[in-house]
């Protein structure tokens, strides 16, 4: 029923009773991050060709893959950590102490339109800081995964932010949705262009976040970003020992905020030219 669930398990854990163990936490999110990812990857593939996507709103898509992914993360998560709290991007839930904060696709607008770069994002909260972040990029098989305290890896293997200091040299994803108004946005890139940067945008936040974890791009900004899009991939860039503002001042968890994730030599040129303090 779970997989390969059994073989990410460290061997002694006895599930239900370890509710305080972040090591039996992180290796549950690891195996149902694959789990959902062979469901979305088949729903991907299996797609019909001439569909016409659904909108909840402006510029925002939704699939009938994304509850189905979500339902299964939450079952997966509820029938092994029950003490544990859940919030989905699509189903809602309460945002508890140690609550798992999850997007079953992030990237949906990719995923409606054929585009193969899309992401599973996991998270575990706890006190307002997340302890386990799990980004899995479905059609590459890469599953990105931290631990508080124990590095980010990349299909197990470490990760690190990029070591660029040279802002004119650099390549930041600036993320967007129609949840502001255009101008900011368009001065946010106006501000990176001027300062030589290569600006990009490739759809998915968590995807993009990760990235910048494993320094393949050297920052990721957007002006307002939700908990489920970025919780996993802070401590991904953490743990990879880059930096972020502080997402979750305030309200963060529940209404977003602003995000800035970087490495440490482009923090405060990027902060600046930005407006988002680090
Ligand atoms: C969106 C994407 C996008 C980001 C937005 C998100 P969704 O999530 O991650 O790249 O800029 O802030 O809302 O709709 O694909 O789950």
């Amino acid at each position: 029923m779970f997989g390969n669930f059994a073989a990410a398990v460290p061997q002694g854990k006895l599930l239900g009773t370890m509710t305080d163990d972040l090591e039996t936490r992180f290796a549950i999110a690891c195996a149902v991050a694959r789990e959902a990812g062979t469901l979305a990857r088949r729903r991907f593939l299996e797609r019909p060709r001439s569909q016409r996507p659904n909108m909840k709103g402006h510029q925002d898509y939704l699939t009938a893959t994304d509850s189905e992914v979500e339902d299964l993360i939450r079952s997966r998560l509820a029938h092994l950590l029950p003490g544990d709290s859940f919030f989905g991007e699509e189903g809602g839930g309460s945002f508890d102490h140690d609550v798992w904060v999850v997007d079953p696709i992030d990237g949906t607008a990719n995923f409606a339109r054929g585009i193969p770069h899309f992401a599973i994002s996991i998270a575990f909260v706890r006190d307002n800081r997340t302890e386990i972040g799990i980004v899995y990029n479905v059609m590459q098989h890469e599953l990105y995964a931290a631990l508080r305290g124990h590095g980010a890896t990349l299909n197990g293997e470490t990760i690190r932010v990029s070591g660029l200091a040279e802002i004119s040299h650099a390549t930041v994803e600036a993320g967007w949705s129609s949840r502001l108004p255009i101008a900011p946005y368009v001065a946010l890139v106006d501000g990176l262009k001027n300062a030589g940067v290569n600006v990009r945008r490739a759809g998915s936040g968590t995807l993009g976040i990760a990235y910048v974890a494993d320094g393949r791009t050297d920052a990721y900004c957007e002006l307002h970003i939700n908990s489920w899009d970025c919780a996993a991939g802070i401590v991904l860039v953490q743990e990879a020992g880059g930096f972020t503002n502080e997402f979750f001042a305030g309200d963060g968890m529940r209404s977003g905020n602003p995000l800035l994730a970087t490495n440490a030599a482009l923090c405060g040129k990027l902060a600046g030219v930005i407006g988002i303090p680090i």
